[in-house]
C-alpha cells in the first residue's frame, strides 16, 4: 500500500465570478471531491482539507456588473452564490469556499504583498502593453489574430502606466526565483504532473518570461484591492487569486497543499508565478501541481457564441449527481483533452449504473433475500483465497492511481472487480447452485457480498451517494476497511430497490 500522507490539502482554482459555471469548472471541482473523498476515507475526515471559491475582482467582472445593472458587489454575491449551489447540487464536499472580496482574503492579500515588498522582490516601472478584457491579461502582439483577441474576438487596449512588478529574474534582488523554480522543478520536490505538463513548463522555463506586475493604476482596473502602500494601485488579479490557497487557510497548518487542480489555461500561473512568489515569501512550496487537460464539446471549444456550452446545472437535474460526476470525470484520462459527447450520456449510463453496477446489486442482494433470509451467508475460508488476492490486488492498483492522481484508473478498479464478479457468477450457474442446494452456495454468495463491498467503497469517492446506499444496504460504513473478510456472515442486509432504472434513449 502507498504511504499516505498525514494530512491532506486540495485546492481547486478559483473560479471568475464573471458568469455561470459551466462543466469545465464542475470538472476541476468534481476531481478535486473524488480525492478529498478517498483521503477522507483512509487518513480520517478531520486529516483532509478541501478548499475552492471564487476569483471576484477584476475589469471584466466590474464590467459584467455593470451590463447587469448591478454593484459589483452584488454582483459577485450573486454569481458565488450560483457556485456555491451547483457544489451542493453535485455532491461537492468541500470544507471552505474563499471569495477574494472577503476581509479574511483582502487583509492576507496585503500581508502578503507587503511581505513581497519588504523583502526586496517589488519594484516600480513602467509599463505599455496590449490589454484584452475579456482574458484580464496583457496580450503579446503575435498572438492576435487579424488584431484581435483570438479568444474574445475583439481588439486589445494599449495600456500604458506605472505599476509594481514582482521580479522574478533576479535584477532587482540577490535572487534569480525562475532559476529557483526550475531547480525545484527538476530536483522533483516541486512535481508537476503529468509529466507532459512538466516538459511544457520546464519549456516555458527556458524562454524568457518577463517579469510580471503585481499592480494596476486604479484608473484603469477599478474593482480590486488597494495596494496598502500606494493608494493610486489596486493589486492585480494574480497576485490576488494565487494568494487564496494560503489565505483561506493562513492560522492553521494545512499549508503546503499536497495536490493542486488546474486545467492547463492557467499551469504557467500555477507552476512558475506562484512558486516563485512563494519562495520570495519564504512559504513552502505545493508538493504536486496538476494540470488537466481541456474539454470541448461535440468537437467545438466550449462558446456561448456556438450555443454548445454544457450547463452542469442542468446536467445534474436530469441525471442527479452522481451520474453527471461518473460522467465528466470518465470521459478522458486524467490530465488528457477530451471531448464531451452528449448524444453517448444516456448510453454510458445504462452501460455503467444500470447494467453493470445497478445490475449486479440487485442480483446478489435478491439472492441473500431469496436464499438467505436477508443475511450474510456463512463463508468458507478455503474458497476464498483467490478472491482476497485479486481484491487486495485491485486495492494495490487504486491506491497508486489515487497517489498519482489517475482519476479514470481509480475507477477502472472496482468496475473490473465487478465485471470478474459477474463472470463467477455465470461460470458457477450460481442461481441454479442456490435453489438446489443453498448450503453449498453460502460461501460463494459471501464472497460476491464481500466483492461488492470493496467496489462500494472504492466507488464511493467517485458517486457517493450510490456507493453509501450499497454500504448501508450491506450494513457497513464509508471508512476505507479494505482487509478481505470485511462482512460478518449472519449480518442482516438492508432492502434496496432497483438504484439505477434504465433510461430509454430519446435522442
Ligand atoms: N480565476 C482564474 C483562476 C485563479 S486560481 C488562483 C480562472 N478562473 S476560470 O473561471 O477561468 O476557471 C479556470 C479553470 O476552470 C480552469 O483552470 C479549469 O480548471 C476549469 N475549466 C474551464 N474551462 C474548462 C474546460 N473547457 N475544460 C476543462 N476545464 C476547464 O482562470
Amino acid at each position: 500500500m502507498s504511504d499516505f500522507p498525514r494530512s491532506f490539502y486540495i485546492t481547486t482554482p478559483i473560479y471568475y465570478a464573471s458568469g455561470d459555471p459551466h462543466v469545465g469548472h464542475a470538472y476541476t471541482t468534481i476531481s478535486a471531491d473524488i480525492l478529498s473523498r478517498y483521503y477522507r476515507q483512509f487518513i480520517g475526515g478531520d486529516k483532509v482539507y478541501f478548499l475552492t471559491g471564487t476569483d471576484e475582482h477584476g475589469v471584466k467582472i466590474a464590467k459584467n456588473a455593470e451590463l447587469a445593472g448591478l454593484a459589483p458587489q452584488v454582483y459577485v454575491d450573486q454569481v458565488a452564490e450560483s457556485y456555491r449551489q451547483l457544489w451542493q447540487d453535485l455532491n461537492i464536499s468541500n470544507n471552505d469556499f474563499i471569495r477574494t472580496t472577503e476581509e479574511r482574503h483582502e487583509k492576507f492579500v496585503r500581508f502578503f504583498v507587503e511581505k513581497l515588498k519588504d523583502n526586496g522582490y517589488l519594484y516600480e516601472a513602467e509599463y505599455e502593453g496590449l490589454y484584452c478584457v475579456g482574458c484580464e491579461k496583457f496580450i503579446a502582439e503575435k498572438d492576435l489574430v487579424d488584431g484581435k483577441c483570438p479568444d474574445h474576438q475583439r481588439a486589445p487596449e494599449t495600456l500604458t502606466e506605472k505599476n509594481w512588478f514582482f521580479d522574478l529574474n533576479g535584477k532587482h534582488s540577490s535572487r534569480n526565483l525562475l532559476l529557483e523554480v526550475k531547480d525545484l522543478i527538476h530536483s522533483g520536490e516541486l512535481k508537476i504532473l503529468p509529466e507532459k505538463m512538466e516538459k511544457e513548463v520546464l519549456g516555458l522555463l527556458n524562454q524568457d518570461l518577463p517579469d510580471f506586475s503585481i499592480s494596476r493604476n486604479k484608473q484603469n482596473v477599478k474593482w480590486g484591492i488597494p495596494l496598502p502602500w500606494d493608494d493610486n494601485q489596486l493589486i492585480y488579479v494574480w497576485a490576488d487569486a494565487l494568494t487564496n490557497y494560503l489565505s483561506a487557510v493562513d492560522g492553521s497548518d494545512w499549508w503546503p497543499a499536497q495536490v493542486q487542480l488546474l486545467g492547463k489555461d492557467i499551469l504557467k500561473f500555477h507552476a512558475i508565478f506562484w512558486p516563485a512568489m512563494l519562495l520570495a515569501n519564504g512559504y513552502a512550496l505545493p508538493k504536486v501541481i496538476f494540470s488537466h487537460g481541456y474539454f470541448t464539446v461535440d468537437g467545438q471549444k466550449m462558446s456561448k457564441t456556438i450555443g454548445n456550452v454544457v450547463d452542469p446545472v442542468e446536467m445534474t437535474k436530469q441525471y442527479g449527481s452522481d451520474v453527471t460526476r461518473y460522467l465528466l470525470s470518465t470521459n478522458c484520462p486524467f490530465g488528457d483533452d477530451g471531448d464531451i459527447n452528449r448524444e453517448q450520456f444516456v448510453e454510458k449510463y445504462n452501460a455503467f449504473f444500470a447494467n453493470h453496477l445497478g445490475n449486479y446489486v440487485n442480483r446478489i442482494l435478491t439472492l441473500a433475500h431469496k436464499y438467505y433470509d436477508g443475511k450474510v451467508p456463512a463463508r468458507d475460508v478455503s474458497l476464498e483465497k483467490d478472491w482476497q488476492n485479486q481484491v487486495d490486488n485491485a486495492w494495490l492498483v487504486y491506491h497508486q492511481a489515487a497517489e498519482h492522481v489517475e482519476l479514470e484508473k481509480m475507477i477502472k478498479v472496482p468496475t473490473e472487480l465487478i465485471q470478474s464478479a459477474n463472470e463467477y457468477i455465470t461460470k458457477l450457474e450460481l442461481w441454479k447452485v442456490m435453489k438446489e442446494n443453498p448450503e453449498q452456495a453460502a460461501p460463494h454468495l459471501y464472497n460476491l457480498l464481500e466483492v461488492l463491498r470493496h467496489s462500494a467503497l472504492q466507488l464511493y469517492p467517485i458517486i457517493p451517494e450510490g456507493a453509501s446506499k450499497i454500504l448501508e444496504a450491506l450494513g457497513v460504513g464509508i471508512d476505507g476497511q479494505s482487509a478481505w473478510g470485511g462482512l460478518a456472515s449472519g449480518q442482516a442486509l438492508n432492502q434496496l430497490g432497483i438504484l439505477y432504472p434504465r433510461l430509454e434513449n430519446k435522442q
